[in-house]
């Protein structure tokens, strides 16, 4: 007899049906798989046993052969568990097969036979769907984030004999309420109002968040960097319900979901600490998994204390910087990641920290203090728009209470300048100002007679290079969104410039 079953694996964050086909034929008793499984699934062969015979039915002694197809590609992970105990039944006629392809069919099994969750069950409702499927029989805990697919059944279940069940009665007997509507509003646990002072700290975050610019900050300890850092996602437009799926897709196939959050509508923000190795950042693995880059999609990562990342790891940050995704090559594969952040950096301006403060006086050599610097200068940095100084607070401002404006004030404005730069870049291929090349520079930043003076002569008084040039152009094109002009004037060259003041304190050459 031979049974098929219908399920599912995740390459990257994309899935793809796979067919698990089941023959159980006359010879000595045995049970192989093939179709390139890998040792995780490989394994499966003795959780189903034991979950088949522990829920109370007869495992066939006949020659018993597995095959996942398309066989050449890998399959990871524990999902195949339910498709085979159910292939292997329906094999035995012990389940009615009948339309048994209309379900898409995943779960990992315990030796009692209950399921356990899996990961990616969001992409697989997702091609569930496209491939229309009529239903998508997964564990129980694993529902609700299915369940953010519309248009297709969601059947959760809690154990194979319950699979069985479903499958022979078409009626869920413990129908698990999967009642989740799309809530897209945004709920952060942060809020700017919670900042005292740091006025052009906060300034600079909102136009880093009105275009989309990269952000260094070099203060001493305590100024507030990390505090002001956690607060940006707050004040990025809200996701659309497309990417909000896109990243809860990421989340999803790490399992990293939480139960009662299916869908993801927060912003991100990802801190990782500066012994991440490359893997750890861009991702990696046999087969490639994603890393700290794109679990921060469209949202921020945030590299506190700079110097101290290895500069290999910074290294391999250019790549997903620059395309807004990562390509990961491993033997077996290649896979490419979604990765579009906004990077801040975060940093002391020498390693006792108060190089450069008005109170204290810093304890380090100058040759310490270059060398400190000289661990991030170059192509990183280059891809930074925004560098500011994140000053220590005046003790008044410490001991008065925090009196700016809330996160839902700042993005309203950063709102109004994503719509101008949305409609300016329609027909581009980028979204918005800190994304413009050469070209779009030319054509969309337009200055005024006094502005064109102003720019010329910062340029030559700080001697900047024609990247800065670049940078400061995209920067006060950003201001102007904000303030709503179409041409760039004199006093938004003249802010943008001031963004520009830290490389020549701290990194002169
Ligand atoms: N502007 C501010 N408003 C309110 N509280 C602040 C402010 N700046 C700092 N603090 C308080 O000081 C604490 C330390 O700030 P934070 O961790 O952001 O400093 P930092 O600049 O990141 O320091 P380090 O260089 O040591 O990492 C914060 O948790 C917060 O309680
Ligand atoms: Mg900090």
């Amino acid at each position: 007899m031979i049974s098929k079953v219908k399920s599912s694996a995740v390459l990257g964050i994309e899935a793809y049906l796979v067919d698990v086909e089941i023959d159980l034929a006359q010879g000595l008793p045995s049970f192989n798989l093939v179709g390139l499984p890998d040792a995780a699934v490989k394994e499966s062969r003795e959780r189903v046993r034991a979950a088949i015979k522990n829920t109370g039915f007869q495992f066939p002694v006949k020659r018993i052969t597995v095959n996942l197809a398309p066989a050449d590609i890998k399959k990871e992970g524990a999902a195949y568990d339910l498709p085979i105990a159910i292939g292997i039944l329906a094999a035995q006629g012990l389940i009615d097969s009948q339309d048994l392809d209309d379900y898409l069919v995943v779960g990992e099994l315990s030796l009692t036979g209950d399921l356990r969750r899996i990961n990616g069950a969001l992409p697989m409702a997702i091609q569930a769907k496209t491939e229309g499927k009529k239903g998508m029989i997964l564990p129980a805990i694993n529902a609700s984030e299915a369940a953010v697919v519309e248009g297709i059944e969601i059947i959760p279940v809690n154990s194979l004999l319950e699979t069985v069940d479903f499958l022979n009665t078409r009626m869920l007997e413990n129908a698990v309420e999967v009642d989740y509507k799309l809530n897209l509003t945004s709920d952060y646990k942060v809020d700017f109002a919670e900042v005292k002072g740091q006025q052009a700290a906060k300034r600079a975050l909102e136009i880093a968040a009105a275009g989309g610019h990269n952000v260094i900050m070099i203060g001493p300890p305590g100024s507030g960097k990390t505090m002001l850092s956690r607060r940006l996602p707050t004040i990025l437009p809200d996701l659309s319900l497309d990417e909000a799926v896109e990243l809860t897709k990421i989340y999803s196939i790490l399992g990293l979901l939480p139960t009662d959050e299916p869908l993801i509508t927060t912003r991100p923000f990802r801190s990782p600490h500066h012994t991440t190795s490359n893997a750890g950042m861009i991702g990696g693995g046999r087969i490639p998994q994603p890393g700290e880059v794109s679990l921060a999609h469209y949202g921020v990562l945030f590299l506190d204390e700079l110097p101290e990342f290895n500069r290999n790891v910074l290294e391999v940050l250019r790549q997903p910087l620059e395309e807004r995704e990562v390509t990961i090559s491993r033997s077996l594969t290649t896979l490419t990641y979604p990765a579009n952040i906004m990077l801040i950096a975060a940093m002391n301006p020498c390693p006792c920290g108060f190089h450069g403060d008005s109170k204290q006086n810093c304890s380090c050599s100058h040759y310490e203090v270059e060398r400190y610097l000289n661990k991030v200068s170059g192509p990183l940095l280059d891809r930074i728009d925004i560098h500011i100084e994140v000053p220590r607070l005046e003790a008044e401002v410490i001991s008065s209470s925090p009196d700016g404006e809330s996160s839902a004030q700042i993005r309203a404005r950063v709102n109004k300048a994503r719509q101008i730069q949305y409609k300016r870049f329609k027909d581009e291929e980028i979204n918005c100002n800190s994304e413009m090349n050469g070209r779009l520079l030319e054509e969309y930043c337009e200055l005024t007679i006094e502005g064109k003076e102003l720019l010329k002569t910062a340029i030559k008084r700080l001697n900047l290079s024609a990247r800065a040039y670049d940078r400061i152009l995209k920067l006060s094109r950003t201001i102007a969104d904000l303030a709503g002009a179409n041409k760039i004037q004199e006093e938004y060259i003249a802010e943008a410039v001031q963004y520009r003041d830290l490389d020549r304190k701290f990194f002169a050459n």
